[in-house]
């Protein structure tokens, strides 16, 4: 378990390496403003896909044969996009915060991020359909477990969040008075929460069992936010109907066929074992 802890250092350390040298790199996805998406993507014979590798089992890093690899059931879904497109895919690291703007700017093609279709983020972009859906709650110290039974059990306290997310929202909607700390990476947020710099992290449930298992000293915690009327899409710049009806065909047939729920249970045996070994 200790090179479990170890390897997570690793891990969040080639995050941070990772996003220095994205940050250097120039944009392939360029400015769609004469055609659209669809046909520069085409063109260039490549989808490039913007999302924030710190989520599993959605998508997050592992050494495979000493290489570092971004993978989680989102890459997949993202690969069958590209495989429809008959496309290369090449997978964009970013903030999770910074990908919106992303896709006005031309930067990706589309974000497949766990990310929910908003009404506000609606207003800047164009969603899929749903892939899939989640609730979300806590992640505690596993000794706190029983502290906290309801989210109002945190009022006033230190509660961190990832930055940009519908759990930024969530929490300072369902905590009062929360010192809310709100970070780009839900990877340090896990770090905050085991040096005891914050008291519980808001995550998605999924999430979060997935930081258990890494990180045995944490547990997920009672207090559970059903999400009723949301989920998780794929965004893309307004004005892409014929790519969005594309993507849409995708995630219904590998709904439809069971391909999806593959790809999520080898995405969540993937985040158990990648500190195992
Ligand atoms: N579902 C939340 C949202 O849409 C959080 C998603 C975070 N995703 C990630 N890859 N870190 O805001």
């Amino acid at each position: 378990m200790k090179k479990g802890i170890i390897k997570n250092v690793i891990v969040t350390g080639l995050i941070s390496i990772m996003a220095v040298g994205l940050a250097g790199c120039g944009n392939s996805a360029t400015k769609k403003e004469d055609t659209g998406v669809l046909d520069s993507i085409k063109e260039s014979g490549k989808l490039v896909v913007g999302l924030s590798a710190d989520y599993a089992p959605y998508e997050f890093h592992i050494i495979e044969n000493g290489q570092d690899k971004i993978v989680g059931f989102d890459v997949s879904l993202a690969k069958e996009i590209a495989d429809e497109l008959d496309v290369e895919l090449e997978i964009k690291e970013m903030d999770f915060d910074a990908l919106i703007t992303a896709l006005p700017a031309g930067k990706v093609d589309m974000v497949i991020s766990g990310m929910n279709p908003t009404e506000k983020r609606k207003k800047a972009v164009d969603f899929s359909d749903i892939y899939y859906t989640a609730n979300h709650g806590i992640l505690v110290r596993a000794e706190d477990t029983d502290k906290y039974t309801n989210f109002s059990d945190l009022d006033g306290l230190k509660v961190g969040a990832q930055l940009g997310s519908t759990q930024a929202e969530l929490a300072s909607t369902l905590i009062k008075d929360a010192n809310l700390q709100l970070l780009s990476n839900v990877n340090n947020l896990i770090l905050e929460l085991k040096s005891g710099k914050v008291d519980a992290v808001v995550m998605e449930v999924g999430v979060a069992q997935m930081a258990v298992k890494n990180n045995p000293e944490l547990a997920v915690g009672k207090p559970v936010y059903e999400e009723t009327d949301s989920g998780n899409a794929i965004a893309i710049a307004k004005g892409n109907e014929d790519l969005v009806k594309i993507v849409n065909g995708v995630i219904s047939r590998i709904t439809e066929d069971g391909t999806m729920n593959k790809y999520i249970e080898e995405a969540t045996i993937l985040s158990s074992e990648a500190v195992e070994e």
